[in-house]
């Protein structure tokens, strides 16, 4: 009743999806190629996990497992976690959220503020050193004490995937064509295989680059301490397939700072750790990149979470020497 609005969305959780796409201008010097950044932090909730975790309750709605009373716990430490409090916190969910000491203060800040409950896991699994394992063995814990909890489980929730074969979908309408390429962060390979999904149904050519954390195991790569948080993986996750992607570029922590630092002086783009890895990768591979090709970029998640780490002159200092925050001009 009453006033007809033009444009409005019904409530938070409509407002996830159709981020923009902006062309990247000043970023990759001598690029014969256009590059165009999908900007999934953009997402009301900070990051392209707004997708999956919207997806995967909706779906728990769908097929009964979740119900007005039902506790959502999930292990996260970042976006998936913030993702997931949101719609939690829309929906009238309660969500208990398992972290680590790794965490950030912010992010803990983050959840609570949506509502959320933290459990905080202290030591790694002592089987595999990991708070990884640690955290989902605590899910599995809290889910047996717990009647009426649903775990979502991001890693291997196919829920996780189909979201995001929606950002395959709008970078082709918005291009009115397929992309030559698409670059990708991984850590679940949600992200990666909704796109990879997409590809194959629709027959698309765009050759798909996966772009992990040095440090990391989903590619076969070799297990290391890694610094910055979001993309990478200390175990290979179940959505992992083989031929997900054409090719996998590693990127180091010192790639993802200067590629973020880069990306707000010269584009004005505050942007989270795999943006900056994602970014550095075009940078890498450019000579490869056929004159004339139209490169598409998924910015993960934006930069403010990050401003103690990666935007801090001191933190870069202490992590890769006095001279390393220079690099970013
Ligand atoms: C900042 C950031 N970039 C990239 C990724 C990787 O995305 P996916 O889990 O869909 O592979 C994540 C996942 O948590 C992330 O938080």
């Amino acid at each position: 009743m009453g006033r007809m609005f033009a444009q409005v969305s019904r409530d938070i959780l409509s407002a996830i999806g159709n981020t923009p796409l902006v062309e990247i201008l000043r970023m990759i010097e001598g690029a014969k190629f256009r590059l165009l950044a999908k900007l999934e932090m953009l997402n009301p909730g900070g990051s392209m996990k707004d997708r999956p975790a919207l997806s995967m309750i909706k779906h728990g709605i769908e097929i009964g497992r979740v119900r007005p009373d039902t506790v959502i716990i999930e292990s996260s430490s970042g976006n998936m976690g913030i993702g997931l409090a949101q719609a939690c916190a829309s929906l009238g969910l309660r969500l208990i959220c398992v972290v680590d000491p790794k965490t950030t203060k912010q992010n803990i800040g983050i959840l609570k503020a949506y509502g959320a409950t933290i459990e905080l896991v202290t030591t790694p699994d002592p089987q595999t050193g990991e708070y990884l394992q640690a955290r989902l063995n605590h899910v599995k814990t809290l889910q047996a004490q717990i009647k009426n909890s649903y775990w979502p489980d991001q890693y291997s929730n196919q829920y996780n995937p189909k979201a995001h074969r929606a950002v395959m979908n709008e970078i082709v309408r918005d291009l009115n064509g397929e992309p030559d390429y698409l670059i990708c962060s991984t850590s679940t390979c949600g992200t990666i295989r909704g796109c990879a999904e997409y590809k194959q149904a629709h027959n698309l050519k765009t050759k798909i680059y996966a772009v992990d954390a040095e440090g990391s195991v989903i590619f076969d790569g070799k297990r290391g301490a890694r610094l910055i948080p979001g993309h990478g993986a200390a175990v290979r996750p179940n959505l992992y397939q083989p031929g997900l992607a054409d090719c996998c570029i590693r990127m180091t922590d010192l790639d993802c700072v200067v590629g973020c630092r880069r990306l707000a002086r010269r584009e004005a783009i505050l942007a989270g750790g795999s943006s900056g890895a994602v970014i550095m990768a075009v940078e890498k591979l450019k000579s490869e990149i056929p004159p004339g090709s139209v490169v598409v970029a998924i910015f993960a998640d934006r930069g403010e979470r990050y401003l103690d780490t990666i935007y801090s002159d001191s933190w870069v200092a202490d992590h890769f020497g006095a001279d390393a925050y220079l690099w970013e001009a």
